[in-house]
């Protein structure tokens, strides 16, 4: 008797995992692209990101620069040119420089793997720094 109940309770343990495992599959998993199949939370791009969010955390653009100073990753730069920002930044990262700014910007986030905060926090998304347009098709950077 004892060996039939538990024959039992493994038949219907095996059945009910089937029908579970069958309904996870009848729904297709979208995934949350920001501004395509989820809210975009960051629609200004760099500074929706890059700002003082408290005294002691300031992740705004010039901030980020004075600390690569420090670590001397990146030269000077006078303030005149952080006013118009991140279009400012394309002054010395134009596309067909020594350092285009997609390559910078792409190094910085999107390498390193999880130890990267942008991949963990941010699931590395594309479109939290690039918008659609879903007329043309176009893709751009939002901010530039
Ligand atoms: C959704 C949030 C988000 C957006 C949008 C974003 N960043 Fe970042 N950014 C981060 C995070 C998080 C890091 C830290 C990455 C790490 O852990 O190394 C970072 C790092 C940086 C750094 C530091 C690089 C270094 O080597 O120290 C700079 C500079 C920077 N971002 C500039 C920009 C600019 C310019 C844009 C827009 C074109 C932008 N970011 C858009 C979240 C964001
Ligand atoms: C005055 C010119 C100048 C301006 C303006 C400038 N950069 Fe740079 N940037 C450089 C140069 C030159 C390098 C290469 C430094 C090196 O490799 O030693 C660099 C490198 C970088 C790097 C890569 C650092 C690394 O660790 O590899 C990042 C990220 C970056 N810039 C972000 C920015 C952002 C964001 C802005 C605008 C807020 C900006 N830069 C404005 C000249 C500039
Ligand atoms: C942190 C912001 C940021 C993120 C995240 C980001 N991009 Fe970009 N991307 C830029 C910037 C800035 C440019 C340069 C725009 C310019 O020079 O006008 C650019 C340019 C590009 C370009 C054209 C230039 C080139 O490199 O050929 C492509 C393609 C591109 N991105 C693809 C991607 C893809 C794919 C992802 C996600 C895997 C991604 N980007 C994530 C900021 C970002």
């Amino acid at each position: 008797m004892r060996s039939r109940a538990v024959l039992a309770v493994i038949v219907i343990g095996v059945l009910l995992t089937s029908v579970v495992a069958a309904m996870a599959a009848e729904q297709p998993k979208v995934p949350a692209i920001p501004g395509i199949t989820a809210e975009d939370t960051h629609p200004n791009g760099c500074t929706d990101c890059h700002r003082k969010v408290s005294p002691d955390k300031d992740y705004s653009l010039p901030t980020e620069i004075a600390n690569m100073v420090k670590a001397g990753t990146h030269p000077k730069v006078s303030e005149r040119m952080m006013k118009d920002l991140p279009k400012q930044c394309l002054t010395c990262h134009k596309p067909d420089s020594k350092h285009p700014f997609a390559q910078v910007m792409h190094k910085a986030h999107l390498t390193g793997g999880a130890e990267n905060h942008f991949i963990s926090n941010y699931q590395g998304q594309c479109m939290n720094c690039h918008q659609l347009d879903p007329k043309t098709g176009s893709i751009s950077v939002k901010g530039l």
